[in-house]
């Protein structure tokens, strides 16, 4: 069964709270979903491994720890999964960057997919699919099948809100895949839209509507 990961950090519950309002305008929105993006990042990279390295302070030797173990990717599901990729490069700085475009076709709320472009050595990363919506939990579930396909094993699910529907998707499509997520809301409405959510977050990232 995949692992849900809560974090409910006081500054992320203030920050989502003013995501969510909906007299938040698209420059302040983008601003807050990358400090929110940087602020799970803390937790999402918590179990990343270390190895002693020796080093010389100022005032003498020493061996301390660096961080070891595979390289990452980060793949944001495009439009609304951009918005959370500056935040995570600012604590992965060295990551590579893929991109999915999935839309969710707003009669069927299937996804459909219209781009894909990975590092060429995406299999051998670990994995950070960014999203800010886990609604129905297609998108997400399609983009890590696909990924999966093309090979890659170790994957995380980061999303700022998701919907209970959503969860439960992931866990049956891919038990193996551990979910963070800042707020678990209460259901998705006849649009599937998250409820009370935050809106759509492409359109308040992008301005489109
Ligand atoms: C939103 C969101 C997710 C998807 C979630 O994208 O960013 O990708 O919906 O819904 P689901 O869990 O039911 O699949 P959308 O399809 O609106 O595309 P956009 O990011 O291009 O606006
Ligand atoms: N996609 C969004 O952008 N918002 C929702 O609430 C659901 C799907």
């Amino acid at each position: 069964m995949a692992n849900v990961n809560i974090i409910d950090h006081p500054l992320i519950q203030h920050k989502l709270t003013l995501v969510r309002n909906k007299s938040t305008g698209s420059k302040e929105f983008r601003e807050l979903v990358e400090e929110l993006s940087l602020l799970m990042g803390y937790e999402v990279t918590r179990d990343f491994a270390l190895e002693e390295v020796e080093i010389e302070t100022p005032i003498g030797a020493t061996v301390e720890k660096v961080i070891a173990g595979k390289k990452v990717a980060i793949v944001p599901i495009l439009r609304a999964g951009l918005g959370m990729v500056d935040g995570m490069l600012k604590l992965i700085p060295a990551a590579k960057v893929g991109h999915i475009g999935l839309y969710r076709d707003p009669d069927t709320l299937e996804p459909v997919e219209y781009y894909c472009k990975l590092p060429m050595d995406v299999e051998e990363r670990n994995l950070i699919v960014v999203d800010p919506m886990l609604a129905t939990g297609g998108s997400a579930s399609a983009a890590i099948t696909f990924l999966k396909k093309r090979g890659v094993k170790s994957i995380k699910l980061v999303c700022l809100v998701a919907a209970p529907e959503g969860i439960e998707r992931m866990q049956k499509d891919h038990p193996d895949v551990d979910i963070f997520v800042a707020a678990v809301d209460e259901r998705l409405n006849e649009f599937g839209y998250i409820v009370p959510g935050l809106g759509d977050a492409g359109d308040r990232l992008f301005g489109t509507k």
